[in-house]
């Protein structure tokens, strides 16, 4: 077996023994076989965990072909196993171009997939607008990631949505764990590849308080980093000072940052007034889905000279001497200058994705046009199997005490 083909495939054999949940959807769906004759299309971060959501609805009888929804987020050694030891069609290479990126979209499409599982909505996007031929055939589609969902939300109230879509990011098991324990542990694991510095004794500032920002700060707390966060929301703001983090606008954040993290899913959080005001060696990542949080023709247009410093640095040198350093040119620094989410973090989300696919599959015909919430039974039937897999037994109400919350009549 060739190097690269075994470190792929040690790679998805070492996810799967740590994906409990998963493994049991996998032996019901080998059985059951509810994706028979179901073509599905996937955009999501090529990497082993990916790879398993992959393995588990080819053994339910789909045709799966695989994309990446971010040009570097690829694992090439997971990919090459996928094709060679799965079958899987994989369309994504570590370090692709934009102009790859989208043909290897435009590839996920042409396959005529009956659900699309997208993470960031571009493969549903191109459906609707340059792929038009496709839109009719597909059923429905999940949406892994928060930026995906808010996009989607618009396309439903703009009334552009043509088939339902199931927000996977909204299940409980999902955002409570992935986008606050997931994202609070593989960033700093991405600041470590990329930097190789110490995050105790310096002031990090995280943008956004949402899930993502509140596992960022979290960690960054517990590392030993002085924290600040920078949010719009009045309400989050309260929550992070309450939390223990010092909260400001950004351009006063930016003055005695070392380190900084977007983590907002929106554009221009940090941008030409905030280079100008940034405290000099100040190193720069993006957490949030796209990389157009850090402003990067901002940061060229400010800065003299740019040069690589580690893979994943370029330095930035502004034109009065201060130097300024990105991540992994500001894109979701986690993922690519790190692993992505630990296994068994993913092992809730990707559980969601399979069950939420094969609840589409069932009843999309009486589904209309626009968002839905990941059903009910799907979060706590993830939720049960993930603690068993915990040894972790819980308490159930007595049927006295069911009807006695159902109740409005009887207070005391
Ligand atoms: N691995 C696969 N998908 C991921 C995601 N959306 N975030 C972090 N790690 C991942």
């Amino acid at each position: 077996m060739n190097e690269m083909l075994e470190k792929g495939s040690l790679k998805l054999k070492w996810a799967y023994r740590n994906m409990p949940v998963m493994r049991e959807i996998d032996k019901r769906f080998l059985e059951e076989r509810p994706f028979e004759g179901v073509k599905i299309g996937m955009a999501l971060h090529t990497e082993a965990k990916t790879g398993i959501l992959a393995v588990v609805l080819t053994n339910g009888g789909a045709k799966v072909r695989l994309a990446s929804c971010n040009p570097l987020s690829t694992d090439d050694t997971v990919a090459l196993a996928l094709e060679e030891e799965y079958g899987i069609e994989v369309y994504a290479k570590k370090g692709e171009t934009q102009e790859e990126y989208y043909s290897n979209l435009n590839k996920v499409l042409d396959l005529g997939p009956d659900l699309i599982i997208d993470d960031g909505a571009d493969v549903i996007a191109m459906a609707h607008t340059t792929r038009r031929d496709a839109v009719k055939k597909i059923k429905g589609a999940n949406e892994e990631t928060t930026t995906g969902v808010a996009r989607l939300k618009a396309m439903a109230a703009a009334g552009k949505l043509e088939f339902p879509v199931i927000s996977v990011n909204d299940a409980k098991v999902k955002y409570l764990f992935d986008n606050r324990y997931g994202t609070g542990q593989s960033v700093f694991d991405g600041w470590m590849n990329a930097t190789s510095l110490v995050v105790a004794g310096k002031r990090f500032v995280v943008a956004g308080y949402g899930w993502c920002g509140k596992g960022i700060a979290m960690r960054a707390k517990g590392l030993g980093a002085a924290v600040t966060v920078c949010e719009v929301d009045p309400v989050k703001a309260i929550e992070a000072r309450m939390d223990g983090f010092e909260v400001m606008r950004m351009i006063d954040a930016v003055r005695t940052a070392d380190m900084l993290v977007t983590a907002t899913g929106c554009r221009d959080i940090i941008k030409e007034e905030h280079f100008a005001a940034m405290k000099d060696g100040c190193i720069m990542g993006n957490a949030g889905h796209f990389d157009n949080e850090i402003n990067k023709t901002d940061l060229e247009r400010s800065a003299a000279s740019a040069n690589k410093v580690r893979e994943a640095v370029v330095e930035y040198r502004m034109k009065d001497g201060r130097k300024l350093y990105l991540i992994a040119e500001g894109r979701l620094m986690n993922l690519a200058a790190g692993q992505g989410h630990p296994v068994e973090i993913m092992d809730t989300s990707f559980a969601a994705q399979a069950l939420s696919a094969e609840y589409l599959l069932e009843k999309s015909p009486e589904m209309e046009n626009k968002v839905y919430d990941v059903p009910e039974a799907i979060d706590t039937e993830i939720a049960g199997i993930k603690l068993r897999s915990m040894g972790i037994t819980i308490d159930t109400l007595t049927e006295d005490q069911r009807r006695y919350i159902s109740k409005w009549e009887e207070g005391t």
